[in-house]
């Protein structure tokens, strides 16, 4: 990663940061700007309530700074917000995201947050979705039929080599399609048999992004 899109991910962690208040219930997405959320939430001397992770990557750099991590299975109402990076981001908030192979808790994490704040540099944003291949978390016995059913929708499924999720199932990363509609491509591939989760969040898209750029963060909400 080059030097300039760190020093972006560390400025947009340091604003999602001075987006909270002490007392929050967190859940903590993964990725490259996470770690550095979690840094600077460290940093800051923030006191949250709980931190509910998305992946055991996350949940291991948040013990290693000195935050509790609580299962979500322990939580009786939503969390305040979810924190988390992106693969892609649209203008209307729409995200591709599951380059971390972490999408199906990050949709779980998300959808027990009362609002999601995308952090993201600059790079990150597109007009339509799907110049990141897609991500798509499948049980293992169905890779061919969901292939398939990829191939029929025009994408070039490949599978990711030597990667498993934390729930023990291998990705499919899907060229070569476009998401004019998130929405409703994401409903389309929620149908296919097989599919753990993909990683269109649209149902589940930002409330508020902060994007880094050279010349500052910007709000997008
Ligand atoms: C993990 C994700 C990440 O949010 C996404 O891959 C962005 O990561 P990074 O902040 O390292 O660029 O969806 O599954």
């Amino acid at each position: 990663m080059e030097k300039s899109q760190q020093l972006l991910k560390e400025a947009v962690a340091r604003a999602a940061v001075a987006e909270l208040v002490p007392g929050m219930m967190l859940g903590i997405g993964t990725g490259s700007t996470v770690d550095c959320f979690i840094d600077a939430m460290a940093d800051s001397g923030l006191r949250i309530t709980a931190a509910v992770a998305s992946s055991e990557r996350s949940a291991s750099r948040l013990r290693s700074r000195g935050f509790m991590v609580t299962p979500l299975s322990a939580i009786t109402q939503p969390l305040d917000f979810y924190v988390d990076g992106a693969d892609e981001i649209d203008s209307s908030r729409c995200m591709i995201k599951g380059g971390g192979a972490a999408l199906t808790r990050e949709k779980i994490v998300a959808s027990a947050s009362r609002r999601f704040l995308c952090i993201v540099d600059a790079s990150k944003q597109v007009k339509v979705l799907g110049a990141f291949p897609l991500p798509v978390e499948v049980i293992e016995m169905a890779l061919v039929p969901v292939s398939w059913a990829f191939s029929a929708l025009g994408g070039r499924p490949v599978l990711r080599e030597g990667v498993v999720t934390d729930n023990g199932h291998p990705i499919l990363d899907v060229h070569g399609l476009r998401f004019e509609n998130p929405l409703e491509w994401e409903d389309r591939l929620n149908a296919i048999a097989g599919i753990v989760t993909h990683g269109i969040f649209a149902r589940q898209k930002a409330d508020l992004a902060l994007v880094a750029t050279a010349s500052g963060v910007v709000r997008l909400a």
